[in-house]
């Protein structure tokens, strides 16, 4: 059972519209940053071509409702909205000065009048209590949680989650990052698939919570989940990323001097009930 309409999952499909260009292997120069058009809008975004992965797994058909639970700064979104005529997008995020500056952003790439549509709601709740407030709903569910960003924090002292007075919230992360996923998990329509996403090497963060996330909700909430099979997209980018060999549960693409593109993981499920 598939997508809510008793059909067996149709094979993975990606999606012609979303034009996404990378330096070639090896190239680390940095790229310009977009300027207005004679709208106003510009006409590309910066991001690690590897951020696209979730995007492009999430497999988002016409008509899907979609749910993207922790989407500020947006870039992923955008995405999302590039891919396929949606049913329905509801875009969260549970800050609200990310969530004003992810509208901002969506207004310089996207004319007024498609942010204007009713199959859009932009939303700052909480996303640990989606599963109280919207349950068994969407086709699709992004859950692209807060983690160690380790790039960032390798690259950036500003701000950065390895300091000593972020301890507690760091090693919160995996806690938080389970709730994010059960309740995107509760979101989905049965049949429907759940993406979850980090931007961090750590097991913890990464396969220990899909694994843990698998158990609990089926039994705290009779809900099956089934892990959907990567192999598929990791194959058709295999001469773009690097990807780790052999992960036990889900994909991730490593940083790599030939392709310095991640880390990224993610990992697909689907309710089967
Ligand atoms: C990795 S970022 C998401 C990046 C985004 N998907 C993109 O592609 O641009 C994680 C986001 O989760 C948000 N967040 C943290 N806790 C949350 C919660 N309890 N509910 C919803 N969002 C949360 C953070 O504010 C942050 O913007």
């Amino acid at each position: 059972k598939s997508d809510g309409d008793g059909q067996a999952p149709a094979p993975l499909q990606l999606t012609p519209q979303i034009k996404c260009l990378v330096f070639p292997r090896a190239d680390t120069t940095r790229f310009k940053p977009a300027r207005p058009d004679m709208f106003g809008l510009l006409g590309y975004y910066l991001m690690d071509a590897a951020s696209l992965l979730p995007c492009l797994a999430l497999d988002v058909r016409e008509g899907h409702s979609v749910l993207d639970l922790c989407a500020a700064p947006g870039g992923k979104t955008l995405a999302l909205l590039q891919a396929q005529s949606l049913g329905f997008l509801c875009i969260n995020d549970s800050s609200v000065s990310r969530t004003l500056r992810m509208k901002k952003a969506l207004h310089s790439y996207i004319p007024k009048m498609f942010l204007k549509d009713e199959k859009l709601r932009i939303t700052s709740f909480d996303g640990t209590k989606w599963g109280e407030i919207e349950r068994n709903t969407f086709n699709r569910v992004l859950v692209d949680v807060p983690c160690t960003t380790d790039r960032h924090s390798v690259m950036e002292d500003d701000n950065n989650i390895f300091r000593k007075d972020r301890t507690g919230e760091r090693q919160r992360l995996p806690q938080l990052q389970l709730k994010l996923l059960l309740a995107g998990v509760q979101a989905a329509c049965p049949g429907g698939e759940i993406i979850y996403a980090t931007c961090s090497l750590s097991q913890n963060q990464n396969q220990n919570v899909v694994k843990e996330a698998i158990c609990v909700a089926q039994e705290n909430h009779g809900i099956i989940l089934q892990v959907v099979d990567l192999n598929p997209l990791t194959h058709m980018f295999r001469k773009t990323f690097h990807f780790a060999p052999d992960l036990h549960i889900g994909v991730m693409v490593i940083p790599h001097l030939a392709a310095n593109f991640g880390p990224i993981y993610i990992c697909k499920l689907r309710r089967l009930a």
